[in-house]
Order: C-alpha cells, then structure tokens, then sequence
C-alpha cells in the first residue's frame, strides 16, 4: 500500500519529547497504574500487581479475551462478546475496517478535517472521497444538509468522529439518528471513530450513546487512548456484527495477531471503573475550561476559538495570520508550547489545541502562549513596516 505521509504524527513526534509543555495531545493527562488502582480502590492492590507481574507474558487470546470483549461488549446495547474485535488502539480498528469493507473506486464520504488517519486509508486504498466539511463558517458544527447532498447511491461508506478531533464539533442523537436514515436509505456503512467516547465536561451537555446502539450498519471504534487516559496500552476496539469482527479479525492475523496480556487486564479494570475516571477527567477539565476562558477573554484581541462541548480538541484562530506553521515551530522551539498547525487540518490560520493537559502545564503554557505570540505578531508588524 502506498499511502501519504501522516503529516501530525511526523511533528508531533518531532516535538513531542523537545517540549515542556504540550497542549495540543488529544487525549486526557495520562494515568499511570498506580493511578488506576487507586481509582478502582482494591482491597489488595498489591496482590493484583503481583499478579500480573507473575503471569507468563504469552500470546494472548487474539480476539482479546473473552473477558476483556465481554466487558465492551456491555457498553453497548445489543453487542455480544463475539462482536468485539479487540485491537491495537482506536488507528488499527480503522484500518481494518477501512480494508475489509472497502474496494478500489468506491465512494466514501469523509467527515474532514480529521484525524488524517480517516481519510488517508479510504485515499490510499483508491476510494473516490467526497469530504464532508466541517467548516469555521458554520462555527465548527456538522451541517446534515450537506452531507445529505454528499451521499449518493453509490456511497459504500460515510466516516464520521464525534466528539470531533480537531475542531470539538459534537454530534447530538437527533443528527446521529439522520445520519443513520441516510446511510440506510443507500445501503451504506458507517464508520463512527468514537475515540472520544464518554468525554463529557463538568456541568456540561450529555454525549449521545454509540452509533452501534443507533444503526445495524454502523461500526462504533473504540480505544483507552482518550477518555481513559491509557494511550501507553495502545488498546483499542471495534463493535460490529460478528461477521464483520471476524473478517476484521483475518486481517488482523498479519497486523498485530493479538493485544498485550497486560494491556487487556488493566483495560478491563479502567472500562469497569469508569465513573472514577470519568470524576478524576472532569477535575482536569473545570481547572483547564475555567483557565481557557479566562485568557481566550483576556487575549481576545490575538486569539479566539469555539468552545468545545464535549471530547477535548478545538481550533484556536490566531488573528491577523494566514498560516501558523512557522508560530507553531518557534512556539515549540522557543517557548517550550507545543501547539499542532492547523495546516495538518486544511485550516492553515489556526492551531490545535487540547484542554486535557494536566492544570499546572496547562496554565502555564497558555500564558508563554499568549506572551509568544504578541512578540511574534508584533515582530511581523514591524517587519511589515519596514519593508
Ligand atoms: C479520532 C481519532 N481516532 C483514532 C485515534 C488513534 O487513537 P489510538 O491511540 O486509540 O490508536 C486518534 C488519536 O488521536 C483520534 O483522535
């Protein structure tokens, strides 16, 4: 397969391990273990930690145990343990979806921007992609008459990713249902990246349930990445028919054959102890909303962005640029701030940024944020002036 180069991985690998303070992850602060296990509050923690120290690290069972997949099977309505394909993070799910249900010329329509992952596989596959915007213009919101006019007999597959990574667009049921109608009406399936399931706010609007509860012909993907905060377990999901997990799953006998033993015990204990991270998630989110308020209001005159209602992604405008890809790189190198180019989005003037960073780094690099940029705009202008 030959497929484009990941162009937000390769910078934030770049940057990632350079900085002290990155605000453009897409996921909650991670937890440790030690975290976890006082979250689930065990009798004898210590006992489950020798445990798992002591349990031979072999194969593990290649679907994910039965257990594990039992246990995301009863986030949902109607799935059973056999629709449950366990798999390397929310990217593998989508890979193997993308690669089982989809051929050469058939038409897919993307929600974008996106994670790039999204549209990059149906591309490199051949797909003919009709991208269904999320624009600035409609304030960061998924407008269903569009893609209504974007589906046509001929669409095989319609991508979609609520709460959304970049921009925090957030689906409600009611549009969740249309677009279950319109997938139907054509016989298309839908592909729903819900990496930030479960990712509320402190006092804020509930999340609609997945789209496998709402559609037969939906695939809902799953992953510990984002509201669990356990990237490290690199553990995702998919819940679909058991066909369709099976046939995910061949494919999957030459991706990643099974998950890490370790990862789908302690994944199994976090899905089960969810109020508890879901508590310690929205500690970090009132901190951070509350600070992000406060400077976007502060700092309105250079910056601005649309608050996101749930997950924990939105684009940040900087006023007065074009493109953002050289402030992005001296943010980094010079003020330590990582903050993602919206040109990894198709939104060159604006910067990603994610409210899930631990309060003390978050505060603190908002305020190298604003300081930077005020020097770098007015730096510009005098250059500007001089010319
Ligand atoms: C929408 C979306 N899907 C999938 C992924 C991949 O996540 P994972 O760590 O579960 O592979 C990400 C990661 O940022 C994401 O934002």
């Amino acid at each position: 397969m030959k497929i484009e180069t990941f162009a937000l991985e390769r910078w934030m690998t770049t940057w990632e391990l350079l900085v002290t303070h990155d605000i453009t992850e897409s996921g909650i602060s991670p937890m440790s273990i030690v975290d976890l296990l006082q979250i689930a509050r065990l009798d004898d923690p210590g006992r489950v930690i020798a445990d798992a120290m002591a349990a031979p690290q072999l194969y593990s069972e290649a679907r994910g145990t039965e257990a594990l997949r039992s246990c995301i099977a009863s986030t949902y309505q109607a799935v059973s343990a056999d629709d449950v394909l366990v798999t390397t993070g929310a990217i593998e799910a989508n890979f193997l979806i993308c690669n089982t249900l989809l051929e050469p010329g058939d038409h897919v329509v993307v929600s974008t921007p996106c994670y790039q992952q999204l549209v990059s596989v149906p591309r490199a596959i051949g797909c003919d992609i009709a991208e269904w915007r999320v624009t600035p213009e409609s304030g960061f919101t998924f407008d269903l008459e569009a893609l209504e006019s974007l589906v046509t007999d001929r669409t095989r597959m319609i991508i979609i990713n609520t709460p959304h990574n970049p921009t925090g667009a957030t689906l409600t049921q009611a549009e969740m249902e249309r677009i279950a109608a319109i997938a139907d009406r054509v016989g298309a399936w839908i592909l729903s990246d819900e990496a930030y399931r479960w990712l509320t706010h402190p006092g804020g609007i509930d999340l609609p349930g997945p789209m496998r509860d709402i559609s037969p012909r939906a695939i809902s993907v799953g992953t510990m990445s984002k509201f669990f905060g356990l990237p490290g377990l690199r553990l995702g999901w998919l819940a679909a028919t058991s066909e369709l997990a099976s046939a995910c799953w061949e494919l999957r006998d030459y991706t990643s054959l099974s998950p890490s033993q370790l990862s789908d015990r302690f994944a199994q204990m976090a899905i089960a102890n969810r109020e508890g991270v879901r508590d310690r998630n929205h500690a970090i989110l009132a901190r951070n909303l509350e600070k992000a308020r406060a400077w976007f209001s502060e700092h309105e005159d250079i910056v601005s962005w649309v608050e996101p209602r749930a997950g924990l992604l939105a684009m940040m405008r900087v006023h007065g640029l074009d493109n953002t890809d050289e402030l992005s790189e001296r943010l980094a190198s010079e003020a330590g701030v990582m903050l993602a180019p919206g040109s990894a989005f198709g939104l060159p003037g604006y910067l990603r940024i994610g409210i899930g960073q631990r309060p003390e780094i978050f505060d603190e690099a908002l305020d190298r944020t604003s300081a930077f940029i005020r020097t770098y705009l007015a730096g510009r202008q005098s250059a500007i002036a001089a010319e």
